[in-house]
């Protein structure tokens, strides 16, 4: 483990956070529930052994099958204690429609009970909900009539929101509509590599532009509900660098910024009371070629490691005069060898934007526990607590003690000035 300083949170070298700061983690519920049953589930089951086959073999089918997950739905309470102590008082974490409304209009009581419950169990705890309605996962019945491709079945989404937000509306004040629209409209339409692994330019931009409307649509309804509650999405917003600032590199950072980093944006704008950012790449642009980055560090899943970085999405987010809050920011690190340098510098950095007059609330780093990582399956190792997916065992890492430190503390203590002193 690097050196630690004591965190002294009056030291002239301490960055404060602003008062009231939200510190947390994130989950989604098809990552760490287990036992879903929804589109993604029906995909892991046709896919498992071609993964594993492109994976040379690495990797078993098993790991690309969700199953019972971290049997986070079972254990919400031993997991949020887990937070309580490392200092979390937020946490984001998602409902699964499918469990909801398992078929066209009918709606689970029971499953809703245990979102209650797991809501009045972040609330005894003093940890704030952020509730995610969407994290990629749909309804198989939704899915067979088209999912967000068609236009015509936004109107199903609206109402699983609209009862949700009634059921729930007293535990909960920070809505999250959509978990990165973009990610999902890119991966699942244009690249084909999630359900339904479509490849088709159209098929893309119709999702982005009903992803628009469903967010308005689904924003519109809640603040009927409660006009107090807060809504936002989660963004996944990338710092695109124009190598050596050369003009056609700037170009194209140009156009590629408005497309995945403000075209969304724009379009809610006025459907929004706080922006969420999801930030987790660093994209350098050189002679008409992206992905031209140093690589200095990686993570475990080859994504560099540039904390930086989101200083520079933060301050891009200023023209939007919006509450911030990161809800997600992380790495894959089994070893945990570079998530501790990995927070500091990101939470350094943040401090920076904050200090240029971002309005930056909270910070939720992605992942509270190891969780299952998509078509990837279980490998990456995203977790705050590592999981043995053997025994279900949780074991906090040494980093989320130091996270911990500085949640409690409500600053960071600038450690390379201290160092140089
Ligand atoms: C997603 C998470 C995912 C994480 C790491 C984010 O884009 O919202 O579901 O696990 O990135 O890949």
């Amino acid at each position: 483990m690097s050196k630690i300083f004591p965190q002294k949170a009056d030291s002239p070298l301490a960055k404060k956070f602003p008062e009231c700061f939200l510190w947390g983690a994130a989950t989604s519920a098809h990552q760490v529930e287990g036992n879903n049953h929804n589109d993604w589930t029906e995909w892991e089951k046709e896919n498992a052994q071609r993964l594993s086959k492109e994976s040379g073999g690495k990797y078993p089918p098993e790991n690309y099958i969700s199953g019972k997950a971290c049997d986070h739905y079972n254990r919400y309470e031993e997991d949020f204690d887990l937070a309580r102590r490392l200092g979390h008082n937020a946490h984001r974490f998602s409902i699964e429609w499918s469990r909801i409304e398992p078929e066209e209009g009918k709606f689970d009581d029971k499953e809703i009970e245990h979102y209650r419950d797991v809501i009045r169990a972040l609330r005894a705890r003093n940890i704030e909900p952020f509730v995610t309605l969407w994290h990629w996962t749909l309804p198989v019945w939704f899915v067979k009539k088209g999912g967000f491709e068609k236009s015509g079945n936004i109107k199903y989404f609206v109402r699983f929101c609209e009862y949700a937000a009634k059921e729930f509306k007293d535990g909960v004040k920070f809505w999250i509509t959509l978990n990165e629209p973009e990610i999902y409209a890119a991966n699942s339409y244009l690249k084909g590599i999630w359900p339904p692994q479509k490849k088709n330019l159209i098929s893309y931009l119709q999702v982005m532009i009903n992803l628009i409307k469903v967010h308005r649509e689904v924003y519109i309804m809640i603040k009927k509900i409660s006009s107090d509650a807060k809504i936002g999405v989660a963004k996944n917003n990338i710092y695109f660098e124009a190598y050596r600032n050369k003009f056609h590199n700037l170009m194209l950072k140009k156009f590629i910024d408005w497309w995945w980093n403000f075209y969304f944006l724009n379009r809610i704008k006025n459907y929004q009371d706080f922006i969420g950012l999801n930030h987790y790449f660093h994209n350098r642009i050189k002679n008409f070629k992206f992905n031209q980055n140093e690589n200095k560090k990686i993570s475990d899943m080859s994504w560099e490691l540039y904390p930086e970085a989101i200083y520079y999405v933060l301050e891009c987010l200023k023209k939007y005069s919006k509450p911030v809050y990161i809800t997600e920011n992380g790495l894959a690190d089994a070893k945990d060898e570079n998530r501790e340098w990995f927070i500091k510098e990101s939470l350094k950095n943040i401090h920076k934007a904050i200090a240029g007059g971002v309005d930056v609330r909270g910070y939720f780093h992605w992942s509270l526990l190891d969780n299952f990582e998509w078509d990837k399956g279980f490998w990456p190792r995203f977790g705050l607590v590592e999981v043995d997916y053997e025994t279900l065992k949780r074991k906090p890492r040494s980093s989320s003690a130091i996270y911990a430190e500085i949640a409690k503390n409500n600053s960071i203590n600038d450690t390379e000035q201290e160092e140089e002193k």
